[in-house]
């Protein structure tokens, strides 16, 4: 695949820069344009100086042993539901309280940013990362640290976008680094030829198991199959990179993580909020990786 990528190396920044350090910043009518525009060609919405707080008895929660197995903390905000902690009793409160109110900010800043979005975004899970992601052993299938769009085994979105709100909260100032590919609409055509396609009846067999929550559509299933495609392309993760990103502590970033790939180098201590949205539901549903990848299909995916 030496070669193949070249094409995208000379692609603007994906970065457009708002100013604000109040939860949610106030943007004018200019400035939620050109956000709307910028998020839905897939770049990322940086606010360099949006600072989420913590409060100082939440202090305690930055050091190490919270997590247990995974790496992630999480939260799902409609069951007011707690995970991957071995937080009990005050402290899980304390956590739930941090994430939640992480979730609410997170809501109103893509409102504030995004009119459109408004009612239209539905609250999904929350997490807190706390482990360091540099030398973090994993699978390269679950290597974040490799270019990808998001998809997940167990949670398809049968068309809906994966919009995610992110921020770096490390108390020390260390920065979360991140490399950026180039835009969906350019990448998916390279990989679709061998991406495999759906086997009937698959889908409705993962459901019956309990292995997804919900039916996974062919979309879920080309979505994934490009997630590792990408992953497992040494070709790809060498010259698909078209920028490198130092988002430093007290940053906040918007991005749609299904539709601009990315890998997660260094840091520690991000929350990140997940929102879904219909693609019908966009002012460009055409950019979406649901139209993408019909249009490569030459037919329906959902
Ligand atoms: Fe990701």
């Amino acid at each position: 695949m030496q070669g193949d990528y070249a094409s995208v190396t000379m692609v603007m920044s994906s970065l457009e820069r708002f100013p604000g350090t109040a939860w949610p910043p106030t943007l004018d009518e200019a400035g939620q344009a050109r956000a709307l525009e910028a998020l839905e060609a897939g770049g990322i919405l940086l606010f360099p100086d949006l600072r989420f707080a913590i409060e100082p008895s939440e202090g305690r929660f930055f050091v190490e042993g919270w997590s247990a197995a995974a790496k992630n903390i999480s939260y799902e905000a409609a069951r007011r539901s707690l995970g991957g902690t071995k937080a009990e009793g005050e402290d899980a409160t304390g956590l739930t309280r941090l994430m939640a109110r992480y979730a609410e900010a997170s809501r109103r800043l893509v409102e504030a940013a995004i009119p459109l979005y408004r009612g239209r975004i539905e609250t999904a899970r929350t997490s807190f990362r706390p482990v360091e992601i540099a030398g973090r052993s994993s699978s390269p299938r679950q290597d974040d640290t490799r270019l990808h769009v998001d998809a997940f085994p167990s949670r398809p979105t049968a068309g809906r976008r994966i919009l995610r709100v992110f921020s770096n909260v490390n108390p020390a100032g260390q920065a979360r680094r991140w490399r950026i590919g180039g835009p969906f609409a350019s990448t998916a055509p390279q990989f679709y030829p061998r991406l495999p396609k759906p086997r009937p009846g698959s889908a409705l067999l993962h459901a019956w198991l309990g292995l997804t929550k919900g039916r996974r559509r062919d979309y879920d299933h080309y979505m994934l199959q490009l997630h590792d495609a990408m992953k497992r392309d040494d070709g790809y993760q060498r010259e698909g990179v078209i920028e490198e990103i130092d988002f430093p502590a007290g940053a906040t970033w918007i991005v749609f993580t299904d539709q601009r790939p990315h890998a997660a180098l260094a840091g520690r201590y991000a929350l990140e909020q997940t929102f879904h949205l219909d693609v019908e539901q966009m002012k460009h549903p055409e950019r979406s990786p649901l139209r993408v990848l019909e249009s490569l299909a030459g037919r329906r995916l959902t």
